[in-house]
C-alpha cells in the first residue's frame, strides 16, 4: 500500500481542550484508562514541559486508589548523552521526579537510554532489544518539538528506524536551553527511540499546548509527510490521537 492509500485508511483523531489543565486531565485519562484495561502495559513515557500535568493527573489518580502501576513496564524516549541518572537535568532524574518516585512502579521495569554509556552502538542495541523483549509498547506518549522532532529524531532526510544516537539540532539546544543555568551547558547529543519503534506501538497520544506550537502543528498533521518534519509520519499511524489546546490548534 503507497502512502497516499494509507493515510485513507488511517483516522487521526484530535482532542480539542481549552488549555493546559484540560489537555492533562484529558491526556491523562487516555493513559488511565489504558493501565485500567492492561494492568501490565508497556508505556512509552515522554519528559519535556507538555507531560508534566499530566504526570500530576496520575499520581494523584493513583493516590486516591484508583491506579495500579506495579505490573507497569515503562520505556522513555530519550535520554542525554552524558548525563548521569542523579543529574537533574537528566531524562531519568525528570521521571523519578515527576512520576517514577510517586506511584508503586517496580524499578525493574523502568527502561530509559543509560545516558552514561560511551559506546553509542552498543546502548542504541541493547535499549532496543531492551523494547523488543518487553514485547513493543501498547501506548507511546509524545510531545513535539518546535522543528517537527518527536523522541529526539531531528529534522533530516530519512526516517531513522531503531534507536540511535543523535546531534541535536541548535533549535533544539535553543528551545531546551531553559531548562539549564547556561547554553553551553546543555548537551549536545541525545539517545533516542527511532521513528520505526515510535510507529510500532499499538497507540500515540501526543501531547501540544500554547501558541508557539501552532506553526508545526499545522505542517505537522497538514502537511505533506516528510522527515523533515519527523512528527509528519505519524499522519500514517492507525490509532494516533493528538490533545492539544486552542492555542496549539490555532492555526489550522
Ligand atoms: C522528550 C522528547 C521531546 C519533547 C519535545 C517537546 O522526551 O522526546 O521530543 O517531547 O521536545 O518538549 P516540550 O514538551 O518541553 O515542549
Amino acid at each position: 500500500m503507497g502512502a497516499e492509500a494509507l493515510k485513507e485508511v488511517c483516522i487521526m483523531k484530535i482532542i480539542r481542550v481549552k488549555d493546559y489543565e484540560e489537555l492533562s486531565r484529558k491526556a491523562a485519562n487516555i493513559l488511565a484508562a489504558q493501565i485500567v484495561l492492561k494492568p501490565e502495559s508497556v508505556l512509552g513515557l515522554a519528559t519535556g514541559s507538555s507531560p508534566i500535568g499530566l504526570y500530576e493527573h496520575l499520581v494523584e489518580m493513583y493516590n486516591h486508589g484508583d491506579l495500579d502501576f506495579s505490573n507497569i513496564k515503562t520505556v522513555n524516549l530519550d535520554e542525554y548523552v552524558g548525563l548521569s541518572p542523579d543529574n537533574d537535568q537528566s531524562y531519568k532524574y525528570f521521571m523519578n521526579e515527576h512520576l517514577f518516585s510517586k506511584v508503586n512502579i517496580d524499578s525493574k521495569n523502568v527502561n530509559i537510554p543509560d545516558g552514561t554509556n560511551p559506546d553509542a552502538e552498543a546502548e542504541c542495541s541493547r535499549y532496543e532489544k531492551a523494547i523488543g523483549a518487553l514485547g513493543g509498547i501498547d501506548l507511546q506518549l509524545l510531545g513535539i518539538g518546535n522543528n517537527g522532532h518527536i523522541g529526539f529524531n531531528e529534522p533530516g532526510d530519512f526516517f531513522p528506524k531503531e534507536t540511535h544516537i543523535v546531534d541535536l539540532t541548535e533549535s533544539t539546544i535553543e528551545a531546551n536551553k531553559r531548562f539549564f543555568e547556561d547554553i553551553s551547558m546543555v548537551p549536545r547529543q541525545a539517545y533516542t527511540m527511532g521513528i520505526g519503534t515510535i510507529m510500532k506501538a499499538g497507540k500515540i497520544v501526543m501531547v501540544a499546548n500554547g501558541e508557539k506550537k501552532a506553526t508545526i502543528i499545522k505542517e505537522a498533521f497538514y502537511g505533506k509527510i516528510t522527515p523533515q518534519v519527523p512528527a509528519s509520519i505519524l499522519q500514517l499511524h492507525p490509532d494516533f490521537t493528538l490533545v492539544a489546546d486552542e492555542a496549539a490548534l490555532s492555526q489550522i
